[in-house]
């Protein structure tokens, strides 16, 4: 994740290993999330240890991530929200599409939500 993306969760994600991409030498970071100064960086301490990794924005992240990715999971919220952060729409053309969960809004969620998972055809 980026460096913002982690400010903003204040916390790593618990039960991952967490790698945030920044710069910053001494910037401060948790006990046991590592630190990567580029995306090629990250996910080849990531690829160390795991078969399997995700990167999970920001924005500049995804969009280098895309061509690098075999699989996209993306939650579509049913909310119009004023947003800060953009990401141009991915074009998912000739990927395999399903939908994985179509969850109404209810008592635990204030809005509607749909996730998807797109598969690069090989
Ligand atoms: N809806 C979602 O699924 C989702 C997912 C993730 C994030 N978000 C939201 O998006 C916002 C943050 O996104 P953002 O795009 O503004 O920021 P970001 O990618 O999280 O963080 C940007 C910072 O990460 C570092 N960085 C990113 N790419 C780098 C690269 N290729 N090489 C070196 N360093 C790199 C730099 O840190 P330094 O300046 O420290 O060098 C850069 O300033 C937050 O509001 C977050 O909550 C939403």
């Amino acid at each position: 994740m980026g460096r913002k993306t982690y400010e903003d969760h204040s916390s790593e994600f618990p039960g991952r290993c967490n790698i945030v991409i920044t710069r910053q030498e001494s910037y401060p970071l948790a006990a046991g999330v590592h630190r990567a100064v580029s995306l090629q960086s990250a996910l080849g301490l990531a690829r160390e240890t795991h078969a399997q990794v995700f990167v999970i924005g920001g924005a500049g992240c995804l969009r280098d991530a895309l061509s690098m990715a075999d699989t996209v999971y993306e939650t579509v919220v049913h909310a119009d929200i004023l947003g800060d952060t953009f990401v141009d729409a991915f074009d998912f053309e000739g990927w395999r599409t399903l939908k994985l969960v179509d969850h109404p809004k209810d008592e635990a969620h204030i809005y509607g939500f749909s996730i998807y998972k797109y598969q690069r055809s090989m």
